[in-house]
């Protein structure tokens, strides 16, 4: 049963009202469920079993210290894209030997900051980026435990192009044949401790196909190193399994488990994978206040007192969020509009044309499945400060992270008088 559910026709978070989370911590507030979070990861863990993986937690689907340390404390790594995020992870307690980092871009100062830090491998890019490494190793005398991130020429069905990660056309990975060579070369270094191989292919993905696919591609180069007399440790099939966002049923992680497990244990490699939309999504919601309701003859406009800003998936990925009242009155005729933010921008929404119960102003309303990519890519655009956090572990409500104040906008400018 999911922690986010009507009684009586209210809605709850656990054992707490939504009404009453909004009058002790406002709007717009993001509010995950402790238990939810616990279950999705625990199902995750359970469908791979057989493989005792690690888990290392997309850290960019949500960075809050206290759902980084909840799910560390279920024993999950991290998979991290940036020197803040490695600090995220640190401070949260996340142990270094199981922190992996991701990404195109890592400059001189990350690459060499989680060096230090030990983390369990650099899910390499570039040519360039290897070179970069093998000089710090070199310069350190500890050589950098790498993986060369494969980019296996596949299309993953994902719902929008911004977020298919697997293909030729995309930035990211590294082409079959020059994997192998840069295997090759970096075998034959002090600086590089060749360790693994990765491949990430997109984000919700509701497919098994692709991912099978994917490890077939990247297990053909594990056996071509093999025979080359280059043994790795572990391959990292990535993140990307995908949640329902319209109250579809959705692929259980135990169906990924069942096509991947056996193709991944004959290799006898570790098995590294990096979920984060699959164990937060559905764990989190956005609650917001209806400001305004505007009547342009053509469209009605529900405007909320939550944006783009707050929650950037509709407008980026022309994602689908479930939009509901937090207190429901099924005597209400259901109108289509469209749930709009305050932010000076027309492709500023949280759903277009969707039908809902006719909505009042005053009221609060719920956005669905918003506990991945919604707090992690919120910003300050027109000078609005970020939302408040709150974790609810059964009938207690516990503030994660403040809403930010005018002050916090400001912050780190130069005195401008
Ligand atoms: C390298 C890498 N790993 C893991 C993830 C997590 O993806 P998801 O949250 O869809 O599981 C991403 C997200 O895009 C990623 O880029």
């Amino acid at each position: 049963m999911s922690a986010f559910e009507y009684r009586d026709c209210t809605l709850y978070c656990e054992g707490v009202p939504a009404g009453e989370l909004v009058a002790q911590f406002g709007t717009p507030l993001y509010v995950y469920s402790r238990s939810e979070i616990v279950t999705r990861f625990r199902e995750f863990r359970s469908a791979f079993a057989a493989l005792d993986p690690l888990i290392a937690f997309s850290v960019k689907s949500n960075g809050n210290l206290s759902v980084l340390r909840l799910l560390a404390d279920e024993g999950a790594g991290a998979d991290i894209v940036s020197g803040g995020e490695l600090y995220r992870a640190r401070l949260a307690g996340v142990p270094a030997e199981r922190i992996v980092f991701s990404g195109v871009g890592k400059t001189v100062a990350e690459l060499a900051a989680a060096l230090e830090a030990g983390i369990y491998a650099f899910n390499v890019e570039s040519a360039g980026e290897l070179r970069e490494l093998e000089g710090l190793g070199e310069a350190t005398g500890v050589a950098a435990p790498i993986a060369l991130r494969v980019n296996p020429d596949i299309e993953s069905p994902t719902p929008h192009a911004y977020t298919r990660t697997g293909h030729r056309e995309t930035k990211f990975g590294i082409p079959i044949e020059e994997a192998l060579r840069l295997y090759r070369a970096a075998a034959r270094t002090t600086g590089l401790r060749v360790r693994g191989i990765d491949v990430h292919i997109g984000s919700q993905i509701l497919e098994v196909a692709p991912y099978v696919l994917a490890v077939q591609r990247v297990l053909e180069v594990v056996d071509e190193l093999r025979r080359e007399g280059i043994e790795l440790e572990f391959i990292d099939v990535g993140g990307g399994f995908g949640i329902p966002y319209e109250g579809e049923p959705g692929v259980p992680a135990a169906k990924f488990g069942e096509a991947l497990v056996p193709l991944l244990r004959e290799t006898g490699l570790r098995v590294v994978l990096e979920p984060g939309r699959y164990i937060v999504g559905p764990a989190g919601v956005l609650l917001t206040r209806v400001l305004y309701i505007k009547d342009m003859g053509e469209k009605t406009f529900v405007i909320t007192d939550a944006g783009m800003n707050d929650l950037l998936r509709p407008s980026h990925y022309a994602s689908y969020h479930r939009v509901a009242p937090a207190e429901q009155h099924p005597e209400r005729a259901t109108i289509t509009v469209d749930v709009v933010g305050p932010i000076c921008e027309s492709g500023d929404f949280l759903a277009l044309d969707r039908a809902v119960e006719q909505p009042r102003e005053g009221e609060l309303l719920v956005i669905g499945e918003a506990g991945a990519y919604g707090f992690s890519m919120a910003s300050t655009y027109n000078a609005r400060p970020r939302p408040a956090e709150v974790l609810v572990d059964g009938e207690n409500a516990r503030l994660i992270r403040r809403r930010e104040s005018y002050e916090d906008l400001v912050r780190g400018e130069v005195e401008c008088l």
